[in-house]
């Protein structure tokens, strides 16, 4: 069984998925998780995100590996004389600033699909598209919007920061996301702006019984 929480950037999908696999006794797939850890490693390299050669070579060197735990993703990259956790350094607003440039790239989304792909359901998975590309044969899709306000609000109180500058970069990411950030014509939207974290997972629950 797969289900897809699919979302606009900080509408609460990954906390949203971790409740619902719990709730589930299943794990959670972040694929947000694996376009970050990419673009950290292009950062660090002083890779063009916009190379989708360069990328790709520097990827395919890279042993990066995912943890899908309910409870919350974690990244690695497993390199022998040196291994090291990037779920940290993957959140970072500079990694914020440029993910989208390399999740435009069709390579790097065929890099990151092919990844989820590979996974053993049953899972929940979390991202963008999901329902639409990756998980089309999903059993439940599901679509979570909120409005900017709110959604830098919660991200405020996650990170430091400054609300309106969060907006804005929110709403920029939005723009930028917005060719692989739609619900699939059989996805559940749900507007989580009024909705607490608790509220947003019973929503989920409920869908998941129609
Ligand atoms: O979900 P999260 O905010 O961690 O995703 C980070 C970025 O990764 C998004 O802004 C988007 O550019 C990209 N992404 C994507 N498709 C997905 C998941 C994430 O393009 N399925």
């Amino acid at each position: 069984m797969i289900v897809t929480i699919d979302g606009v950037a900080a509408s609460g999908k990954s906390s949203v998925a971790s409740g619902v696999a719990s709730a589930l006794s299943i794990p959670y797939v972040s694929s947000g998780l694996l376009y970050r850890a990419a673009t950290l490693l292009a950062l660090e390299a002083g890779t063009s995100l916009s190379d989708a050669p360069a990328l790709l070579s520097l990827l395919g060197a890279a042993p990066l590996r995912l943890e899908p735990l309910a409870g919350g993703n974690r990244i690695y990259l497993d390199t022998p004389d040196c291994p090291r956790e990037l779920t940290a350094d993957a959140h970072t607003s500079a990694v914020d600033a440029g993910v989208s440039a390399l999740a435009q790239l069709p390579q790097l989304r065929e890099w990151v699909n092919a990844r989820l792909r590979a996974l053993t359901p049953p899972f929940v998975a979390e991202g963008r598209d999901m329902g639409t590309a990756v998980f089309p044969q999903a059993r439940a899709k599901f679509f979570l919007v909120a409005s900017p306000r709110v959604r830098a609000l919660r991200r405020v109180k996650e990170r430091v920061g400054d609300v309106e500058a969060v907006e804005q970069a929110l709403i920029a990411r939005d723009e930028q996301d917005q060719l692989q950030s739609h619900p699939a014509a059989d996805a559940q939207i749900i507007d989580t702006s009024d909705l607490d974290l608790a509220g947003v997972i019973a929503a989920v629950m409920a869908g998941l019984q129609e």
